[in-house]
């Protein structure tokens, strides 16, 4: 009888709400997201571009470039989501950009170790870059060994009727940072390695420590050839 009056009403249902409609429905529902989305987009495209400028400019006068590589990434909806209900941030776009400040990324790894530093300070020079935070895991490494030079910024897009602040999260750091930094991650999420084991962690921390003594070895070697 019952199954009978849902049945009648799904049909009804379905005369009165088109799949067209439903459709119409989730893109004006998620159409703020994904405004959002596009906005942090065109924050880390400028950012980039930022670093691809100091790059050259850098590289002028000497013989090569303190940026091996620029990845970007934009958080998933996914990961958004889990750290959503992990920090408790409201569900809504203004949640995301007061709560969040890692959706855009942009990493930069560089040659050598005072490569970091002086692109940070170039960039931060920049008048329309201003610095939110600053965590400096090469001077304080993190207890696993992990190094980094990281920055929260705020920086504008122009859009065709406004301007419009966006917060970028920057990492800098050397290849061999970025070399453990990948092996860690790949080992961590290996869910049969278990990063507690002692034997693991303290290994982990061994090669990172190696990494470091290397790139300070060759951060002199590189101020001596200048
Ligand atoms: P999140 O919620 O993870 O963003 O934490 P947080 O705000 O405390 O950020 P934190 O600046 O400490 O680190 C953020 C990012 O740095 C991570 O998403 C990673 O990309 C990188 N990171 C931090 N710690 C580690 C680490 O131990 N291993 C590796 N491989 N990457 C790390
Ligand atoms: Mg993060």
């Amino acid at each position: 009888m019952e199954d009978n009056h849902y049945t009648e009403l799904e049909k009804g249902l379905e005369r009165v709400i088109s799949p067209d409609m439903i459709g119409d429905l989730i893109d004006e529902a998620t159409m703020p997201y994904k405004e959002l989305m596009a906005y942090y987009k065109c924050a880390m495209m400028e950012v980039e571009t930022k670093f691809n400028v100091l790059n050259e400019n850098f590289s002028l006068g000497h013989d090569s470039n303190p940026i091996a590589y620029v990845k970007t990434r934009l958080k998933s909806p996914r990961s958004i989501l889990e750290k959503m209900v992990r920090c408790g941030i409201p569900p809504t776009t203004e949640g995301i950009e007061r709560g969040m400040h890692d959706v855009a990324g942009v990493r930069v790894v560089c040659h050598y170790l005072s490569d970091i530093y002086s692109l940070a300070d170039a960039l931060l020079r920049q008048d329309d870059v201003t610095l939110l935070e600053c965590k400096d895991y090469i001077k304080n490494p993190k207890a696993n060994g992990y190094r980094s030079l990281h920055l929260i910024i705020s920086t504008p897009i122009f859009l065709h009727d406004k301007k419009r602040m966006m917060k970028v999260e920057v990492q800098l750091r050397t290849l061999a940072m970025d070399t453990w930094a990948s092996q860690e991650h790949q080992i961590r999420y290996k869910k049969r390695i278990d990063v507690s084991d002692r034997s693991i962690s303290e290994a982990l921390l061994v090669c990172a420590d190696m990494c470091a003594k290397v790139d300070e070895i060759m951060d002199g070697v590189h101020k001596n050839c200048m």
